[in-house]
């Protein structure tokens, strides 16, 4: 497995590989991997004959400074789990080398409404920071397939968005939740919850599995006044939102018949830790 700091070296490096008709697959990450970061990684190299996985905790889209010095940095375990998911490359970049000064690295694409709401409500300034970061690497890293996971809903929604816009050829790969066995999706923010908290955080996806039971039968308005009741009895959890919405627009829905496809998204905070999870009810 190769590992590159630099744009310079990752590029020649990567030029070489596309010469020879090679397919290349990203994975961008923060690092603090676990079974859902592997998940796509695996995805990755078996569709692509590279894979290259980035490792950066971007400081452009932490609205809360005391969650980025809290974000969890552990390089050499990292790099020991994609060694073992076989992946062909890392690139773990400086701050610098992704914002050199002078270079313009604004994403300068108008989400309208789809960033505007769920976390883009509760985490001002998240998104750009997110869209910058990612533009950035695909300009740098130029996949053919980049992979994401279904877990971050609204940000694969909306690099997908990006990439439509700036009409570039990569094609993103959204792969399912990777769970614990009770159903937590797996995070690296995890690690920070108490015994207590972890127990209390299994039963968000108990919820939102109940509600799509119930959004079989009952209104959707219904289902979902009942699903946020039940988020707010679960033991020290506070739910930040739950919202039915659109699953390509993120437009909020009432009726199945509004959407190809409709998925239930909710941020719950459980102690100090926000925990995403969503689910598609029309499957
Ligand atoms: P990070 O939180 O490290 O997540 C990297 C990728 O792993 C994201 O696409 C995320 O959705 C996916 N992922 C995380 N937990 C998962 C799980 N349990 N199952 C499946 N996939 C999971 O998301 C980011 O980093 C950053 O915003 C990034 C896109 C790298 C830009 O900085």
């Amino acid at each position: 497995m190769q590992i590159f700091n630099t744009v310079a070296e990752i590029q020649q490096y990567l030029n070489e590989c596309r010469s020879k008709n090679a397919a290349i697959g990203f994975t961008p990450t923060m690092g603090a991997l676990h079974e859902g970061h592997l998940s796509l990684v695996r995805r990755a190299v078996s569709d692509n004959e590279i894979s290259v996985c980035s490792i950066f905790v971007n400081p452009t889209q932490f609205d809360d400074k005391a969650d980025l010095d809290r974000y969890p940095r552990t390089l050499e375990r990292d790099g020991a789990m994609l060694e073992g998911a076989g992946n062909h490359v890392i690139f773990a970049p400086s701050v610098a080398e992704v914002y050199p000064p002078g270079l313009d690295t604004s994403h300068g694409v108008d989400f309208g409404e789809m960033a505007d709401q769920m976390e883009g409500a509760h985490r001002p300034g998240h998104f750009d920071g997110m869209a910058q970061v990612v533009k950035r690497l695909v300009d740098i890293v130029q996949p053919n397939r980049m992979y994401m996971g279904q877990k971050d809903y609204q940000q694969q929604a909306l690099v997908k968005e990006m990439l439509r816009q700036l009409d570039y050829k990569t094609k993103v790969v959204t792969c399912e939740i990777i769970r614990e066995p009770d159903g937590l999706a797996m995070s690296s923010r995890n690690r920070h919850l108490t015994p207590d908290e972890r127990e209390s955080a299994g039963h968000i996806n108990k919820v939102l599995r109940r509600l799509k039971e119930v959004a079989e039968i009952l209104p959707l308005a219904v289902a979902k006044a009942q699903a946020l009741e039940q988020l707010r009895h679960i033991p020290g959890a506070v739910p930040d939102y739950l919202e039915i919405v659109d699953a390509v627009t993120l437009k909020r829905l009432d009726n199945f018949e509004d959407a190809q496809s409709v998925v239930a998204c909710t941020t719950v905070r459980i102690g100090k830790v926000r925990l995403l999870d969503n689910m598609i009810l029309n499957e």
